[in-house]
Parts: C-alpha cells; sequence; structure tokens
C-alpha cells in the first residue's frame, strides 16, 4: 500500500516510494529506496521535503496515514473548488486552426535563436540579446490570438535540445500567465524575455553533468545548482537587460517555503515574476522526456503542481496559472462519460472542465475511432454534447501516442 507521510514521521526501515519533490525525480537519490539509517532520513529533511510516499508492503508503515486514492480524491475535490470559484479567463482571438501553422514556425525560429545565443554563452562569448527580441514578441502575441498552439508545440521535445527548447516552453507558458493575471503588455514582453533566458547559465555547465543519464553525485549537484549564478553573471553583462528577466533567472529554483535554491529565499522575498517562474518552470519540467525520467502528462502534471503548492510554490498563484492552462491543459489524454478518449487541443477559458478533446480511442468498442474529430465539451446540444470528461490516462495507453501524433495533426 502506498501511503502519504510528513517527513518527521521517516524512519529507518520505511521504504521510499516517492520523494514527492517539486524537482520531479531528485537527482540525487534512487526513484525508489529503502531508508537504511538516520543518516538517510537527515538527507530527506536537508531537502525541505515535508511529505512523501511510503510503499508499506516493502518497509515499515505509519497508523492513519492517507493512501494514495484517498490523496487524489482530495487534490481532485480542491480542482473542483477551483474550477467553481475561478473568474472566467478570455477568449482566444483567433481558432487554433489559424494560429497554428504561424505558431509552429514561431516556434522553431524562437528555438533556433536562444539555440544561438546559448552556444555563443558556451564559447565564451556574450551573445545578442536583440536576435531575442522578434522571438518575444512574436511568442507574446501568438499568446494573446491563442496560446493553445504555443503551449500545444511546447510539449514537443527532443531530448538533445532540451534544454533550448524548454526555454521556450517557459517564455509562452509566462506569457500565458501574465495575460490571466492582466499584465501590462511591457511587463508580459519582460517576463517572456526571461522565460526564454532563465536557464542560460547552463552553458556555464559542463556537458557531462548537464546531460549525465543517471543520477548525480552531491558534488555534480552543487555544480548544477550553481547554474543559477552563472545565469546572473552571464546576464548581467547584457546592459539592456531588465531586472524583471533578472528575477526570472535569479529566483527560479526557489521555493515558497525556503526550502529552494541558490539563496534559500522565502515567500515575498523571492521576485512576484520569479515565483510565477518556479511554477511554469516545474511544469514544464515534469511534462518533458529527459534523460532521467518519462513525460508525466500535463493533466497529471497540474495534480503535483496543486498538491505541492501547499510548500512550494504560492497557492494564489497556482490558482492562477491552473486557470491560465486549465484543470485538463491542452496535451492531456482525457476519458469520457461516454467511454470515448481523447487529446485535449483547446482550453476553454469559460468552463476549465470543457475543453476541446480530439477524440481518437473508443472503449466501448474497444478500436481506435477510424476518423478521429474535435468534441467541443462545452456545447450544449450536438455530437457529446451532454458528455463530460470522467478522468485522464497516461499519455502512451490505448495506443494514442498523444503529443506527437495527434499535435503534428492538429497544429500542421
Ligand atoms: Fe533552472
Amino acid at each position: 500500500m502506498i501511503k502519504k507521510i510528513k517527513t518527521h514521521q521517516l524512519t529507518p526501515g520505511m521504504y521510499v516510494h516517492d520523494l514527492n519533490c517539486s524537482w520531479g525525480v531528485h537527482p540525487l537519490f534512487p526513484i525508489r529506496f529503502k531508508v537504511m539509517d538516520e543518516i538517510k532520513v537527515e538527507e530527506i529533511h536537508a531537502l525541505g521535503v515535508r511529505e512523501l510516499y511510503i510503499d508499506t508492503r516493502r518497509g515499515k508503515g505509519v497508523a492513519d496515514a492517507p493512501d494514495t486514492r484517498e490523496i487524489s480524491e482530495a487534490v481532485e475535490q480542491e480542482l473542483l473548488d477551483l474550477a467553481a470559484s475561478l473568474p472566467t479567463g478570455t477568449e482566444p482571438r483567433v481558432s487554433l486552426r489559424e494560429e497554428a501553422p504561424g505558431a509552429a514556425r514561431l516556434h522553431a525560429e524562437a528555438s533556433r535563436s536562444v539555440n544561438r545565443l546559448m552556444a555563443d554563452i558556451r564559447l565564451g562569448q556574450q551573445g545578442a540579446l536583440e536576435d531575442l527580441d522578434s522571438a518575444v514578441d512574436a511568442i507574446a502575441e501568438s499568446v494573446l490570438r491563442n496560446s493553445n498552439a504555443l503551449n500545444g508545440l511546447g510539449l514537443i521535445k527532443t531530448k538533445d535540445g532540451y534544454t533550448f527548447l524548454h526555454s521556450v516552453s517557459v517564455g509562452a507558458l509566462l506569457a500565458t500567465f501574465c495575460n490571466a493575471l492582466s499584465l501590462s503588455k511591457d511587463i508580459t514582453r519582460q517576463a517572456t524575455l526571461g522565460g526564454l533566458l532563465h536557464d542560460v547559465g547552463k552553458m556555464k555547465v559542463p556537458d557531462d553533468i548537464l546531460n549525465k543519464p543517471g543520477r548525480l553525485s552531491a558534488d555534480e549537484f552543487e555544480i548544477m545548482k550553481d547554474h543559477v549564478r552563472h545565469g546572473q553573471e552571464v546576464l548581467q553583462q547584457l546592459s539592456s537587460l531588465s531586472p524583471y528577466a533578472l528575477d526570472i533567472s535569479l529566483h527560479h529554483h526557489e521555493r515558497f517555503d525556503g526550502s529552494g535554491y541558490p539563496s534559500g529565499l522565502k515567500g515575498g522575498a523571492i521576485s512576484p515574476l520569479g515565483q510565477m517562474a518556479a511554477i511554469v518552470d516545474v511544469y514544464d519540467a515534469i511534462t518533458s522526456t529527459r534523460v532521467y525520467h518519462e513525460p508525466m502528462s500535463p493533466a497529471e502534471a497540474i495534480r503535483k503542481i496543486q498538491e505541492w503548492s501547499k510548500f512550494h510554490f504560492n497557492e494564489e498563484l497556482v490558482r492562477h496559472f491552473i486557470r491560465s492552462i486549465g484543470i485538463y491543459p491542452v496535451g492531456s489524454l482525457v476519458v469520457l462519460e461516454s467511454g470515448l478518449i481523447g487529446v485535449v487541443v483547446e482550453h476553454n477559458a469559460h468552463n476549465t472542465l470543457r475543453p476541446v478533446v480530439w477524440i481518437a480511442y473508443d472503449t466501448r468498442a474497444r478500436a481506435e475511432v477510424s476518423s478521429p474529430y474535435d468534441l467541443d465539451l462545452s456545447r450544449a446540444l450536438g455530437n457529446g454534447g451532454g458528455d463530460r470528461i470522467t478522468g485522464y490516462e497516461t499519455d502512451d495507453k490505448w495506443g494514442i501516442r498523444a503529443r506527437r501524433s495527434v499535435f503534428n495533426e492538429q497544429l500542421h
């Protein structure tokens, strides 16, 4: 049985199933392991982990600890309450189909620009910030027209290009987040630029550590963490850079409860855009394929972020982030009451529980749908008007290669 406990309840003899930390998989620890001694317990405390999951079949248990079903039901209820209480967002200005081709082009161009800048920095050159100006404007405008296109494309990443593709995704998600908070055009622009630049310091991290396929040693992890300080050094040389973009780079690994790095800042000591970047950075990292983990479904990632918001993030900002991309964000594989299964292709700004779903599989017929189609769950009448989402699945279940095939088909 998998149970959730407070870290102070952890004792030697327990079997850790999941450290439940907002790094996804912690680079210093195996995914699952038995706690053999007090030293390990202390190390886990030192990570800033407040709650974690243990497997009581493989080690000692704790009386009355909630199991995973109880935890996920509680998180689901929190999200339903959030959906009911949220103000409605802004309607996209154009359809996804109209926005998709241009978004695909600008995504490719922005990725190339960030890649070029990062390659310059790796070679010890300063890098030209002006190259990013047009990418920043294009991202901010595309997200205003219809954020589903860029945020959907952002899920498609190759392992090799992770650092710069992640930077483009963080830029687009921050632009989406700023719009949901009705921030000014100028701050949205600076936040987008900060997203594109937040990890430039990684170019000063040796390649064998940056792309190490396994766990890092404690020393290697310290070198990896130094990317934040390296980023500051690089960015401070760029005279035209705004303090907002610097804040994002400096604060994106700080955590609201003080458990982050490099400074262990708490709460309001972390800049607001830094607090937003922390949420967005984690969301994009855990939904991406990495050398050491498989991607999490966007719907599952939202639930983890909600769960972690108690300690690691600003809870109010998490609410707004979820409002900006939905309880079932673009790319989520969802199951409908009717037995149909599909992938969310458009977030519904007026009702986050009723997005547009690309229907690809019918569980009643146990077969793929011969001609997949878009089903708008917000429609009162017509094809599936009464249907609703009852749950979500992992990406590759049901033979639907959700992200790649669906987004390639939808967006091109
Ligand atoms: Fe980072």
